[in-house]
């Protein structure tokens, strides 16, 4: 029988370290309750000291997704430890996840401790996490570049407390495939009680290769569980993107002989989810879950696809969940069925109220543009969610004019802590003349770092999703909105980066 892959999904954690990423706790559970459709085996959903945020969010998770086990980092020490017990206390399976930087460089300049105190740290943790629970994960934190002595050393004490999984962490993504499963490999062969734990990879991707490495993890170094988020969202170039590890197991069944519990027809929804609240464009060309990933361009290829599909294709897409766009709703379709299709879309409104105002906001949508994409509706309930936690700044209306040799202007309307403001500017274009009106009467003085506009479906009837990616005293936040008038959704999107940046959202990172 196949050994059974264990999906680790980080993306609520190690994903939305990405500088702009961070998630509201309804964001949150929305993308955790997507996470369980798609069969995730366990939910790295925070790092519950990290902030109180993260707490809030581990903490309503648990209670909201039954299926995986539920997950919290903390460092090695009793008050991570214990804050992430707290937050998990609610959940159905519950682990804790403790790490500890054990390569020279970190020991030293980082953490300023000799390796005998990091051991003694790392024995501790384990033992006060067994304490709560029994399943304990332990990852020595950058251990690609850890001496191997020192880590044998360190792992074998940890099991022997009664660490259940030990992941090996590339957290600077140095590793190399060939190499990095041979240390796992010689790990597992040295250390004499290997065999009582799961093994478990953690790849990061700054040198392209985190999928490669972790694989060479499973395959060569007999991990069975991996690490890994969403459109491999995470810091710097990245985590393991879920998407491939998955469909590279099963499309290469014949070589890795190995089975998993993922639905492969949830991913290009959660890929969406992810992409749409965290406002990281998905690139067209990404494996599985790019826009181009099944399109075929070339005369050559077409053919090929029309006579017999597997000559140019290894993947369905229908098996991955692309599906045509289908129109769901429009402009006749009543309350029930819109909520009926938001619980389809497994999008759990927490009461009648919430309901009443996205279904307000869908007939708004509805008068502007005929027909209405399972996209449109989630991007309406992610605009929803911004207006709700965070409703500083909100979007009232605009006007805009822009004319061949004239230089464009904007009249923009928005409440400010409820109180109605109107605002004029202009600039090169309509959305520099949108955002210098804003700018006139916030003056928050942040640094716009990214602009990007995409289109939610196909067609120029299409709502556009702008992200706008702004940048203030060393916080960066992202700001998403739609809206059938790019203009507008600029609008929306700017002031939804301006009320992140009002709520300033503290958190620790993990890895400094
Ligand atoms: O990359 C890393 O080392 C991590 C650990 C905290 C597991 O994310
Ligand atoms: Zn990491």
């Amino acid at each position: 029988m196949a050994d059974k892959l264990i999906i680790f999904d980080t993306t609520l954690r190690d994903g939305e370290q990405s500088p702009g990423a961070s998630m509201t706790k309804d964001e949150k559970v929305r993308i955790a309750r997507q996470l369980e459709r798609l069969k995730v085996d366990v939910i790295e959903a925070g790092f519950a000291a990290a902030s109180q945020g993260d707490f809030e969010s581990i903490k309503a998770i648990s209670l909201a997704v039954r299926e995986p086990i539920i997950c919290s980092l903390s460092r090695a020490n009793d008050r991570d430890i214990s804050r992430a017990a707290e937050a998990l206390a609610g959940a159905e399976r519950k682990r804790i996840h403790t790490f500890i930087a054990t390569s020279p460089l970190h020991m030293e300049m980082k953490l300023r401790m000799s390796p005998d105190q990091v051991l003694e740290q790392a024995i501790q943790a384990v033992r006060f996490a067994r304490s709560f629970t029994d399943d304990v994960e332990f990852s020595p934190e950058d251990a690609s570049r850890s001496d191997i002595d020192f880590l044998c050393r360190v792992i074998e004490a940890v099991i022997k407390e009664g660490a259940t999984t030990i992941n090996f962490a590339d957290t600077v993504g140095y590793g190399v495939p060939e190499l990095y499963g041979n240390t796992l490999k010689t790990l597992r062969e040295r250390i004499p009680n290997s065999d009582k734990v799961v093994w478990s990879v953690h790849c990061h991707n700054d040198l392209g290769m985190a999928v490669a490495n972790s694989l060479a993890g499973v395959m060569i170094g007999g991990a069975r569980q991996v690490e890994c988020t969403i459109n491999g969202l995470g810091e710097r170039a990245g985590n393991t993107a879920l998407e491939e590890i998955v469909m590279a197991v099963r499309t290469r069944k014949d070589y890795f002989n190995l089975d998993f519990g993922i639905d492969t027809t949830q991913i290009v929804a959660t890929s969406k989810l992810v992409s749409q609240i965290t406002g990281f464009a998905v690139q067209p060309n990404k494996a599985v879950v790019g826009a181009n990933a099944f399109a075929h361009a070339s005369g050559i290829h077409q053919d090929g696809i029309l006579k017999a599909r597997d000559t140019y294709e290894i993947m369905r897409a229908e098996d991955v969940g692309w599906a045509a766009n289908k129109i769901v709703l429009g402009k006749l379709s009543g309350r029930n069925a819109f909520k009926q299709r938001l619980q389809e879309l497994g999008i759990a409104l927490e009461s009648e109220a919430e309901v009443n105002a996205a279904f307000t906001r869908f007939k708004e949508l509805a008068d502007k543009k005929s027909e209405i994409f399972d996209e449109d509706i989630m991007s309406l309930v992610s605009d929803e969610a911004h207006s709700h936690d965070n409703e500083y700044y909100r979007y009232v209306s605009l006007a805009q004019h822009s004319e061949t040799g004239e230089r464009p202007s904007a009249k923009v309307v928005f409440a400010i802590d409820g109180v109605e403001a109107t605002c004029q500017g202009n600039g090169n274009g309509p959305v520099d003349a949108i955002v210098n009106a804003i700018e006139s009467k916030t003056q928050s003085g942040s640094e716009l770092l990214l602009f990007s506009v995409n289109a939610i479906t196909t067609g120029t009837q299409s709502q556009g999703e702008v992200t706008m990616r702004l940048s203030k005293a060393g916080r960066i936040v992202n700001g998403v909105g739609a809206d059938p008038d790019i203009v507008v959704a600029s609008a929306k999107a700017y002031l939804s980066a301006l009320n992140k940046l009002h709520s300033k959202i503290e958190k620790l990172n993990p890895q400094l």
